[in-house]
């Protein structure tokens, strides 16, 4: 690939990565709406139609739309809002007001957002109102129309929808939701939590209020599929402005997606999270290091991103610990190996270190038991290694059994950064068996 002759480009090539970086930055980290959200068709066309009746046939409605973090929530709002906007009717028809649960912490807050998200402050002016409800029902009367007989339709978007629950006695949630089911106004709630569970948070009077309509955002691609997302996320579009450019880019890519490593990093980036915002972070530090001198993406590029983005506490922790203690890790990382992951105690650490001792020109690291007992009980104290049974905390401290709860290859990354680390330990960690 490094051998790969450049062909004479239409546009300076400076220009060409310069256009290709903002591109695809843009795509990747400024939440740029894809024309078609993937995967979430029947999503999509339920809360489109939702809304719809909403904004042109002045319905009423509630829904809930739940999934983990970075699944799509709010993108697929906000396309379906985008897409709304080609209906005629709905299009200067619906008002909108969006709350988060994070920013508007109690109701008083709310409401104070929601007057002015309705630019009625003026409205309002210096009105005291008995009640919440009160408050609520005269907005939604301010809203109607100069004949009176008909309201504008709302939507209230309510983020982080599992916070508001937490309000004082749910008064906000009761009361939308209680407008909602009510014909007192056409006004629709669209929650959106990733708690699956959140139903089991509201009052009886509130729960009873919601339309229990949920939309449920739980893609499970397969591996194939997300390699697929990959070369999306990363190809150029024919409206690139030099196709040349762009030719030799998506087949570049092409090329990063067939390679063997590549395959074997995004898998284990699949197995861990399988949402777009964790592989948008992924490309975006491939993307940096893409440069005139090297307009494509290599296999080591990624090999790196994914290093730096599975940079762990864990791993970051070792890097505090004495030499004794990461001793005591590689002890018993090779326990681990031989025993299969069965746990261990201290006694049995103490003996697979003494073999290392037992080489030429390790003495130095010989230490007293007591110190040993106090580095093995740091690392506990770090949360690096378990006791596997609480219960069993009568047994003498040399002879509890323990689990240690970091992998190795976080082990070994952490030892390859592990600052003038000595060799003979490095080794020792490297080697098979103890
Ligand atoms: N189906 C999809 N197609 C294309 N991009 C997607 C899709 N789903 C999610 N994304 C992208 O993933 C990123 C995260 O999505 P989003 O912010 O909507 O998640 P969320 O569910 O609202 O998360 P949170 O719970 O943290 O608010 C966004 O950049 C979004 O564009
Ligand atoms: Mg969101």
């Amino acid at each position: 690939m490094s051998k790969r002759k450049m062909q004479p480009a239409d546009l300076p090539a400076g220009e060409c990565v310069s256009q290709l970086q903002e591109m695809l930055r843009q795509r990747l980290c400024h939440q740029q709406l894809p024309d078609r959200p993937e995967g979430v068709e029947a999503q999509h066309k339920h809360l489109l139609e939702l809304l719809k009746r909403t904004s042109v046939h002045g319905e009423s409605n509630s829904v809930l739309i739940v999934g983990p973090r970075g699944a799509g929530k709010t993108m697929l709002l906000k396309c379906v809002l985008r897409d709304l906007q080609e209906e005629k009717e709905a299009e200067k028809n619906l008002l909108q007001v969006h709350l988060n649960g994070l920013l508007q912490t109690d109701d008083r807050i709310a409401l104070k957002e929601i007057t002015r998200q309705l630019h009625l402050e003026n409205v309002v002016g210096d009105k005291v109102f008995g009640s919440f409800a009160e408050n609520l029902t005269f907005l939604l009367e301010a809203l109607k129309k100069g004949d009176r007989s008909s309201s504008r339709p709302v939507l209230f978007v309510l983020d982080e929808f599992d916070l508001f629950a937490a309000h004082k006695n749910q008064t906000l949630l009761y009361n939308l939701l209680d407008v909602s089911q009510s014909a007192q106004a056409p006004i629709a709630v669209v929650g959106m939590t990733c708690r699956l569970d959140v139903l089991e948070l509201l009052e009886k009077r509130v729960k009873s209020r919601f339309s229990h309509r949920q939309i449920h955002l739980l893609s499970n691609p397969t591996f194939a599929e997300y390699l697929g997302r990959v070369r999306t996320r990363l190809g150029l579009p024919d409206h690139f402005p030099d196709s040349r450019f762009a030719a030799d880019w998506n087949a570049s890519v092409e090329t990063l997606c067939e390679d063997k490593s590549v395959e074997e990093v995004l898998r284990r980036h699949f197995h861990s999270s399988k949402d777009f915002r964790s592989l948008h972070m992924l490309l975006m530090l491939c993307l940096s290091r893409v440069s005139v001198a090297k307009p494509w993406i290599r296999p080591a590029d990624l090999l790196e991103a994914s290093r730096l983005s599975f940079a762990d506490g864990e791993a970051n922790m070792l890097h505090g610990l004495s030499i004794l203690e990461l001793c005591l890790i590689i002890a018993m990382k090779h326990l681990n190996d031989v025993y299969e992951g069965e746990p261990f105690n201290l006694q049995m650490v103490h003996n697979e270190f003494k073999k290392f001792l037992q080489r030429k020109s390790n003495s130095m690291y010989n230490f007293d038991q007591p110190v040993i007992l106090k580095a093995f009980e740091h690392l506990q104290q770090l949360e690096m290694i378990r006791p596997v049974d609480s219960s069993s905390a009568k047994t003498q401290r040399e002879f509890q059994l323990m689990r240690l709860m970091l992998d190795h290859s976080q082990i070994m990354e952490a030892l390859q950064k592990y600052p003038q680390c000595p060799t003979e330990v490095k080794q020792w960690a490297m080697s098979a068996f103890g």
